[in-house]
């Protein structure tokens, strides 16, 4: 079996999804010279999901090579959402929960991830399965059984150190955040 194909016999639950090529419904770009300008944006998708929390049960996935600021981008989402405390990469330990009045949020980074199995293995295919908000760091190293993305975040770090990045909202719900 390839690392991250299911068996085709497995039946892959609806809120999972092959890695498809999901079509954009909508994209937009953010422009960052600093880090300030992260935070701008960071800030504005909290308050769209304090505006509307039935879209905030939302998986955003974070491509974008090693560096790139998808961290930095998370810690700043956490604290706009009302995170206290430290906010640690889990590139250790694949995933940290952390908690916003009612709402669940689960940061994942699957760059040290080999073989889709250990999803299974870490039960984190229940955590996927639960409600709640999904910031998924290094996405395709989960392979097939992965939360389907509302958002899908590019990151493009630039040569003067500023970042590019391409928002693509690929669900009615991730679409919403962005409106
Ligand atoms: N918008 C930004 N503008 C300028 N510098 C930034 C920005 N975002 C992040 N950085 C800097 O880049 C460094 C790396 O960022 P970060 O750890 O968020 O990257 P990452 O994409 O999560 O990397 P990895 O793939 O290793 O997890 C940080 O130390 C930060 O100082
Ligand atoms: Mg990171």
């Amino acid at each position: 079996m390839i690392a991250g194909t299911p068996a085709a016999h497995e039946s892959m639950p609806a809120e999972l999804q092959i890695d498809a090529a999901d079509t954009p419904r909508m994209q937009l770009r953010w422009h960052w010279p600093d880090e300030a300008a992260c935070a701008a944006s960071a800030a504005a998708l909290a308050a769209a999901m304090s505006a509307h929390p039935e879209n905030r049960d939302a998986t955003i996935e974070l491509h974008g090579p090693l560096g790139a600021g998808k961290t930095t981008f998370v810690r700043h989402l956490l604290r706009a959402l009302g995170v206290s405390g430290r906010i640690k990469s889990p590139t250790y330990t694949v995933v940290e929960p952390y908690r916003a009045g009612e709402l669940d949020i689960s940061h994942f980074d699957f760059y040290r991830f080999e073989d889709a199995r250990e999803l299974v293995d870490a039960g984190l295919r229940e955590t996927f399965a639960a409600p709640g908000l999904k910031l998924v760091e290094w996405p395709a190293r989960a392979g097939a059984w992965r939360p389907r993305a509302d958002l899908r975040l590019e990151f493009e770090p630039q040569a003067d150190e500023s970042r590019q990045v391409r928002v693509l909202a690929l669900t009615p719900r991730g679409e919403a955040l962005l409106a």
